[in-house]
């Protein structure tokens, strides 16, 4: 026997998916709005991070360092996708931004395209945030967080923020845009502000 669908089912079940999908629209906005969750003044190590965007990687070898780099070796950072869309529309860093800032250890001098640093294990993880709730009255809002352990064998659940004397003070003397050191990272360099252009290979010159 042939069932037959009212109107009025039809109109109830347009109803409940616009309840349902009205819901998930907006618990997604709230998920897009921050990528960081600081719980009694502590930084939840974030996840997920190496889906971001990659900005560029300084490299500081143990062995051009009296074999003890401050933050060995490598260093791989990352921005969240919603500060770097913001970045390319404005060139500045929105209020809620992250960037990971993830060690990894020189594995190798020696590969078949010559001699250098190649990358090893991963050895570490660090983080800024910025935010005028959390830190009203840090410098440029932002707050500094080592998740790395002394032996670097392994990571903490939670990090304090470290007193802006230890870290906020050098990024405030000699990094090039607010506190963040974008002379280093050649992708946020290029994509200041530069629109659609920030994403690579729309002109034949190398920027
Ligand atoms: C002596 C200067 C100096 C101090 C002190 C310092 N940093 Fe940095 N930091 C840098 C430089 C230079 C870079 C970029 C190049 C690099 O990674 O080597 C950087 C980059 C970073 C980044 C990536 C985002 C950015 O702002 O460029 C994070 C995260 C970071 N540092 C965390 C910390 C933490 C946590 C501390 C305190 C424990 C700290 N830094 C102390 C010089 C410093």
């Amino acid at each position: 026997m042939e069932r037959k669908i009212s109107s009025k089912t039809i109109r109830r079940c347009l109803c409940i998916g616009a309840i349902l999908f009205g819901g998930a629209a907006s618990i997604t906005s709230v998920m897009a709005e921050e990528y960081f969750n600081v719980v009694d003044g502590e930084l939840q190590r974030p996840t997920g991070y190496r889906e971001w965007v990659y900005v560029g990687t300084p490299v500081t070898p143990n062995d051009m360092n009296n074999g003890k780099a401050a933050f060995p070796e490598h260093h791989n950072v990352y921005i969240d996708p919603t500060s770097w869309s913001h970045w390319k529309k404005t060139g500045e860093f929105r209020d809620g931004t992250i960037i990971i800032k993830e060690l990894v250890a020189v594995g190798s001098k020696a590969a078949v395209s010559g001699a250098g640093y190649f990358q090893g294990d991963f050895i570490g993880l660090e983080a800024t945030i910025k935010s005028t709730s959390i830190n009203p009255n840090e410098p440029g809002n932002w707050s500094y967080y080592s998740f790395s352990t002394p032996d670097h064998k392994s990571l903490t659940d939670t990090a304090k923020a470290f007193p802006a004397a230890a870290c906020n003070a050098c990024h405030a003397a000699a990094a090039a845009d607010d506190f963040v050191f974008t002379q280093y990272y050649p992708v946020l360099r290029a994509g200041k502000g530069a629109g659609t252009l920030a994403t690579g290979g729309h002109s034949s010159m190398l920027k």
